[in-house]
């Protein structure tokens, strides 16, 4: 389904500035085209590529304006990578169904800590996904007052440019882990952009998110949270099989599973370049080299571009299995901003977040109104199970600003 492109005789280089080349056309086609509300876009193909030196600064709201009233204008980037066999069915758990969770979560975000405007940028690796997501996201997008999204297909060319052995031991919804490590070079007029999974829930707010941009030194590019919290009771072990002997990000790590990227520092960081070549590196560990352990080795040398991310806004059940980590949700008038499944914990029915996941993908925008929504998660993780695990902690700390 997806063409090869001969590039694999080309210099290393070379295929980088072609893939920052493909960028600039996709992103003026999708600024171009967005006077309505979702934006289908596709890298334009190789050969019909002409370099345009377009500037969209003008598109910019003006800076006195920026001054008097922050600009609360939110940019997300999501990767939908679905096996390309799997059938877009709705009773089966995968990541598409993931994918709708998470917008949901976004629009009701949104809703109770207004932004001015929100633009998505949705990499999908399939052609069917944009008539599925369009189908099943659109109406409730129109809860929002003021969004765009682009939906952007035909990563196969990103593919081309990773390291040949990862080509051939990666499918490419396999290898789309991968394209978040090119977000700079793929999207290169934009500024910042909020880089989230699929596999999270927005529960508190997104503007408190973006807002750690502005607590970013003039040396950080990157805001990524730990993996686990030094009173983890699990805190040796999980690190030692998350990273063996390679280097990474303190004793913990990170986790890539949330990541505000500063593209325009990242960009001039040469971040991509870097990326590639620790991919290259480290090429004899096959599988096991992900790009979340691309980015603790690259943030491993360069510490001091890297800002961490307080764990409200990247909270896993390690926060919570064995009793409360992420102290700092007691201390946050919001509590958790973000849950986030990561070990397939929406998809195991045995999981504490199996539930919050549920609600949010099967949340009805035409009935619904988010309080019901909230309180019934409350009183779902309130009641019934051990207080001091993941149920009660978030029962506890979950939408701890909203008045029921
Ligand atoms: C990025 O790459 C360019 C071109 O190779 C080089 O001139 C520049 O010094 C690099 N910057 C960093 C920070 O590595």
């Amino acid at each position: 389904m997806f063409r090869k492109v001969p590039l694999r005789g080309c210099r290393k280089s070379g295929y980088l500035s072609l893939l920052l080349t493909f960028g600039y056309g996709a992103l003026l086609t999708v600024y171009l085209r967005s006077s309505g509300s979702i934006v289908k876009t596709t890298f334009p193909e190789i050969t019909n590529y002409t370099p345009r030196q377009t500037s969209l600064i003008q598109e910019e709201p003006d800076l006195k304006e920026a001054i008097i009233r922050p600009e609360k204008n939110i940019r997300i980037g999501i990767i939908s990578g679905v096996p390309e066999t799997q059938p877009l069915t709705t009773n089966q758990h995968s990541f598409h169904l993931e994918a709708v969770a998470l917008i949901n979560s976004v629009i009701i975000s949104t809703i109770i800590y207004p932004v001015d405007s929100v633009e998505i940028f949705f990499f999908v690796n399939r052609l069917d996904l944009v008539t599925y997501f369009e189908d099943h996201i659109r109406s409730n997008l129109k809860k929002l007052r003021n969004y765009k999204v682009a939906i952007i297909t035909k990563f196969d060319l990103f593919y081309q440019v990773l390291p040949e052995e990862y080509q051939t031991k990666f499918s490419l919804h396999e290898a789309s882990v991968y394209l978040r490590l090119f977000i700079p070079e793929v999207l290169p007029n934009v500024e910042k952009l909020m880089y989230l999974d699929t596999d999270l829930i927005i529960t508190g707010s997104l503007w408190e998110m973006w807002n750690q941009f502005n607590k970013m030194n003039s040396d950080q590019l990157i805001a990524i949270a730990h993996n686990n919290e030094e009173n983890d009771r699990n805190y040796g072990s999980l690190d030692h099989s998350l990273f063996h002997d390679i280097p990474h990000v303190d004793a913990k790590g990170v986790n890539g599973g949330v990541q505000l990227m500063n593209l325009e520092k990242l960009r001039k960081f040469n971040y991509t370049t870097k990326c590639l070549e620790v991919l290259k590196q480290y090429q004899s560990r096959g599988n096991w080299m992900d790009d979340q352990r691309v980015v603790n080795i690259v943030f491993n040398k360069y510490r001091n571009k890297l800002k961490i991310l307080p764990c409200r806004f990247n909270f896993q059940h390690i926060h919570c299995d064995m009793g409360l980590t992420c102290n700092e949700v007691e201390r946050s008038p919001i509590g958790i901003h973000v849950i986030h499944g990561a070990g397939g914990k929406f998809e195991s029915n045995i999981s504490p977040f199996y539930e919050i996941y549920h609600h949010y993908l099967n949340h009805n925008f035409e009935n619904g109104e988010y309080k019901q929504l909230f309180s019934r998660i409350k009183t779902k993780y309130s009641t019934g199970r051990d207080v001091t695990t993941c149920f009660g902690n978030i029962g506890q700390h979950l939408y701890k600003n909203v008045s029921f």
